[in-house]
């Protein structure tokens, strides 16, 4: 792999997939299920649906989409990190949602999977860390059938000033210091999140990536305060 971006992010989240969901979870206050929930009911699965879920690191949202699955439905998770795939099978394994999931190791930018196979496809907090958005999001649409989802959710820059201030006292001040508490990968780990997010993608420009990518019926909803925003369209 040649890509300097992929490098560094494979490297930063090879050092942290055991931990990462706890953290996550406390350092979002719990916020992360909701905003995880609300992609997987946009997703607008049928029962016994093929779902594609790229970046999807320790399996969360792959978890709760199987969830929503019936006993013939998959999840198909890629990531371009090793580690994270196994915690992630050993994640669903261990829920017993096994058999409603495959993993494979791949990049966003180059899915290898043939045209219109999925009835939809997701890729949650992980637009910011590949190299190449508009790429992620033509493969998405490229792999998903007609008239299904194609849905992102990431972070982004909330618009309240106010809570803005606050926010980003938390994020830049706190999340390193926190992270270095945990260990040295994640003291890196969080202030590369701190600094990712103050670069972030609005959800107009996400929007506009999809159109560009022949998605149509575009939306964006912004979720606990502007923190997140979910993004999603349809395949023509
Ligand atoms: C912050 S984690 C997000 C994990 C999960 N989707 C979630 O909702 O918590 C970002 C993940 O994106 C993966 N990733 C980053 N760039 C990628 C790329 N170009 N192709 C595939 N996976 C990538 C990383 O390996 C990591 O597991």
């Amino acid at each position: 792999m040649t890509d300097p971006k992929a490098w560094y992010v494979r490297s930063l989240f090879s050092r942290v997939p055991k931990e990462y969901d706890a953290l996550l979870g406390l350092l979002t206050f719990g916020q992360d299920h909701y905003w995880r929930s609300f992609v997987a009911a946009k997703s607008d699965l049928p029962t016994n649906g093929l779902v594609l879920d790229v970046a999807t690191g320790p399996g969360t949202l792959a978890t709760e989409l199987s969830q929503r699955l019936g006993e013939r439905g998959l999840v198909v998770g890629i990531d371009l990190t090793r580690a994270m795939l196994q915690t992630a099978k050993t994640n669903l394994r261990g829920r017993d949602l096994g058999n409603r999931a495959d993993w494979v190791l791949a990049r966003a930018e180059n899915l290898p999977f043939k045209d219109e196979c999925f009835n939809a496809s997701t890729i949650s907090l992980a637009l910011r860390n590949v190299s190449d958005a508009k790429k992620t999001l033509g493969e998405m649409a490229r792999t998903t059938i007609p008239g299904g989802t194609v849905i992102s959710l990431d972070f982004t820059r909330p618009t309240n000033k106010l809570f803005r201030v606050v926010y980003y006292d938390y994020l830049l001040g706190l999340f390193p210091v926190i992270g270095r508490i945990v260990s040295e990968a994640w003291g890196q780990t969080l202030s590369y999140l701190g600094r990712s997010i103050l670069r972030a993608r609005t959800g107009q420009q996400v929007e506009n990536l999809m159109t560009v990518e022949g998605l149509v019926n575009t939306r964006s909803v912004p979720l606990t305060m502007g923190v997140v925003c979910a993004v999603y369209g349809k395949k023509r």
